[in-house]
């Protein structure tokens, strides 16, 4: 049985004192049989590391680096991340694919650059609203987790994966359980050929979930848990987010 996991994403929210609150309100909702992480902007690793030590709650960043160090300016490096005790970083997010021109390949190098460090990148899959009308959402998040596992290889099952349908994310409009167990299975059966530790990934579902709608989710069988974007801001949401997860 896979231990299920929720992330929680940041995305650009905070302020020390915002985080402070936040993360003391998670830590009292505590202990949680899910595992649990939060993703923050990276000025606040330092602070959520010393709040969240010896807490049995994670932490990691929302990013990286597909380059080990350089002239990159503006860049973080995965293994800068992994100095601030990161165990996860969300890679791909359809934030940085849209607004940033990521593409697939460099969304998989930085997979890589995570993995070089021994951080568990949260890769992101995921069809827009026109794709999805088109009929084309199997073929997206398949080319997308594709260059992912060209690029991994037999590393492929130390990733997690969030299948995050665009059309869904900060819309209030959620995959129902059954849309989105649909896509888990197509990733699983396509991780399943390419490694044979398929069944112990985790993949993720995210895009507007909330504790009202993250057991029905959370109940598929290819649904280990949640990426939790705008619910992840507000703790005792979040936390029942991760009560949901089990
Ligand atoms: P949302 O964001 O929960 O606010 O829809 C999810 C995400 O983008 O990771």
């Amino acid at each position: 049985m896979r231990r299920k996991l929720v992330v929680g994403n940041w995305k650009m929210h905070g302020s020390h004192k915002a985080n402070a609150e936040l993360l003391d309100g998670i830590i009292a909702e505590r202990p949680f049989s899910a595992e649990v992480a939060v993703c923050v902007p990276f000025p606040y690793l330092s602070e959520t590391a010393v709040a969240l030590t010896n807490h049995d709650i994670a932490w990691g960043a929302q990013d990286c680096s597909a380059h080990a160090q350089g002239a990159y300016t503006g860049e973080v490096s995965a293994a800068m991340l992994a100095e601030f005790g990161c165990r996860y970083v969300i890679v791909g997010h359809s934030e940085r694919r849209a607004y940033h021109g990521e593409n697939d390949q460099l969304v998989a190098d930085k997979a890589q650059a995570a993995l070089d460090q021994h951080l568990v990148p949260v890769v992101c899959v995921g069809e827009t609203l026109a794709e999805r009308e088109a009929g084309q959402t199997d073929a997206v998040v398949k080319r997308q987790l594709s260059a992912v596992i060209h690029t991994l290889k037999a590393c492929i099952w130390q990733v997690v994966v969030a299948y995050e349908p665009v059309w869904a994310i900060g819309t209030g409009r959620t995959a129902t359980p059954e849309q989105a167990q649909a896509v888990h299975a197509l990733l699983r059966t396509q991780l399943h050929a390419a490694t044979t530790k398929s069944d112990e990934m985790k993949l993720l579902y995210g895009g507007s979930v909330k504790a009202d709608n993250a057991h029905a989710l959370f109940a598929q069988a290819d649904i280990d848990g949640g990426l939790v974007g705008g619910a992840s801001l507000k703790a005792a949401e979040f936390a029942a987010i991760c009560r949901a997860a089990g």
